[in-house]
C-alpha cells in the first residue's frame, strides 16, 4: 500500500484553504492508503509563538483534524515534536542541502521580506525539516495545496540526492497529491492572493454561521460588468474560484451565465456562496469544541499515532544510518 504523509502547522485555526487544499484530501485518502497525518509544531516555531499559547495551538489543530473526519483508527495522527527520529534525519539531510538552493526558495524570500528582523536559520532550513517529515516515513504521496509545490520539489531533490550520494536506494521520490488534476489554491476574499492564517483573510472551520455570512458579504467586488463576456477582475474571479470549490456545478453555471450577460447581482452570488460554505463547515464546527475538551480521547489518539509513526520512523532511520556509515560501539545490531 502506498504511504501518505502530510501536516499543517499549529499557527491558528484551520481555514477553507487548509481544508480544501489539504485536509479534505487527507480524509478521502484514509481508506486506500497507509496514512500518517501530523501537526507541524516545530515548523510553527519559526515565528516565535508565546510559550503560554504553544500547546493550545497544537491541541486546536488536533481537535479540528478529528472534527473534520480524520479517523484515528485508519490514520496515524501525531505531533511532530513527539517523533525525535525526524530531527536526526533533519540534521543528516542538512549536510546535503546547500545554502544557495535554500536561499532561492520562494517561501524563504517571502519571509525575508515579511519579517526582516527574524530571519532565523530555522526559516532557511524549513524545507529540509519538511523533507525529513516526509522521507522519515518513505512517503509516496503528500496531499498539499499549491503553495507547497516548491517544498515538495525540494523533498524530491533531497531523496534523489541522498540515494545517489550514499549509493543506497533508501527513499522513494514523494509526489504532491490532489484528487483533482491540479493542486488547489483557495483565494482570500479581500481581492488579493491566497487565503492564509497569517493573511488575516480566513474563513475558519470554527466560524459560526453569522460570521461566515458577514465575511462573505464583505468580499471585495467591482461595480459589475457592463459589456457581455467582459474579462473578470481578480476579486470577482476569486469569488468564482470559491464557488467552484464549494457549490454545485449548476450554481456556478448560473452565476457565470449571469456574469457574461451582465445581469449578475453579486449579493445573490455571495448569499449562495455563504450558504454552501456553511453547509460544509457548520457540521464540523459543531464537533470541534467537544473534542477539544476531551483530554482522555486526545491522549489516546496521539498515543496510538505516535507509536505507529515512531515504528515507521525507526525502520527508516536504521537504513539511513547504515547508508551514511554509522556503526555504534554501544549497540551491536546497528
Ligand atoms: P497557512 O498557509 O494558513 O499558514 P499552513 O502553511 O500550515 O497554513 O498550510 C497547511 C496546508 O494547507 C498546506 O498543505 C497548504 O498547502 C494548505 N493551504 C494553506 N492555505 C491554502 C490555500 N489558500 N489554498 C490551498 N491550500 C492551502
Ligand atoms: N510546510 C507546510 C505548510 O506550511 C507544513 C508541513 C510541514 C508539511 N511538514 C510537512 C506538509 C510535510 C506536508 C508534508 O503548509
Amino acid at each position: 500500500m502506498e504511504i501518505v504523509l502530510s501536516g499543517i502547522r499549529s499557527t491558528g485555526h484551520l481555514h477553507l484553504g487548509n481544508y480544501y487544499g489539504a485536509l479534505r484530501n487527507y480524509i478521502k485518502m484514509q481508506d486506500n492508503y497507509n496514512c500518517f497525518f501530523f501537526i507541524a509544531d516545530l515548523h510553527s516555531l519559526t515565528t516565535h509563538p508565546h510559550p503560554d499559547d504553544f500547546h493550545a495551538g497544537v491541541r486546536t489543530i488536533l481537535a479540528e483534524y478529528l472534527a473534520s473526519g480524520l479517523d484515528p483508527e485508519k490514520s496515524a495522527i501525531f505531533v511532530q515534536s513527539d517523533v525525535p527520529e525526524i530531527l536526526e534525519l533533519y540534521i543528516l539531510l542538512n549536510m546535503i542541502s546547500y545554502k544557495g538552493e535554500l536561499e532561492r526558495t520562494t517561501s524563504f524570500k517571502d519571509k525575508v521580506r515579511q519579517q526582516p528582523d527574524n530571519i532565523n536559520a530555522g526559516l532557511l532550513t524549513y524545507p529540509v525539516l519538511m523533507a525529513s517529515d516526509i522521507l522519515i516515513h518513505r512517503a509516496n504521496l503528500v496531499p498539499v495545496g499549491k503553495d507547497q509545490e516548491q517544498h515538495l520539489e525540494m523533498a524530491r531533490v533531497l531523496a534523489r540526492r541522498f540515494n545517489t550520494f550514499y549509493n543506497s536506494p533508501v527513499f522513494p521520490e514523494p509526489k504532491a497529491f490532489n484528487f483533482g488534476d491540479d493542486l488547489v489554491k483557495v483565494p482570500g476574499l479581500d481581492g488579493s492572493g491566497k487565503m492564509g492564517k497569517s493573511e488575516g483573510n480566513g474563513i475558519y472551520l470554527c466560524d459560526d454561521e453569522q460570521t461566515i455570512r458577514k465575511k462573505v458579504m464583505k468580499a471585495v467586488t467591482d461595480s459589475g460588468p457592463t459589456e457581455p463576456n467582459s474579462p473578470m477582475p481578480d476579486s470577482v474571479a476569486n469569488l468564482f474560484t470559491l464557488l467552484n470549490i464549494v457549490s454545485k456545478k449548476e450554481s456556478v453555471a448560473h452565476f457565470m451565465e449571469s456574469y457574461n450577460n451582465c445581469t449578475i447581482r453579486y449579493g445573490d452570488l455571495k448569499k449562495q456562496l455563504a450558504e454552501d460554505i456553511c453547509a460544509q463547515t457548520l457540521p464540523i464546527k459543531a464537533r470541534i469544541e467537544e473534542i477539544y475538551k476531551d483530554e482522555d480521547y486526545l491522549r489516546k489518539v496521539v498515543k496510538r499515532g505516535t507509536d505507529l509513526a515512531r515504528e515507521s520512523a525507526n525502520a527508516t532511520l536504521k537504513e539511513v544510518r547504515k547508508a551514511v556509515g554509522f556503526r555504534s560501539f554501544l549497540n551491536s545490531d546497528d
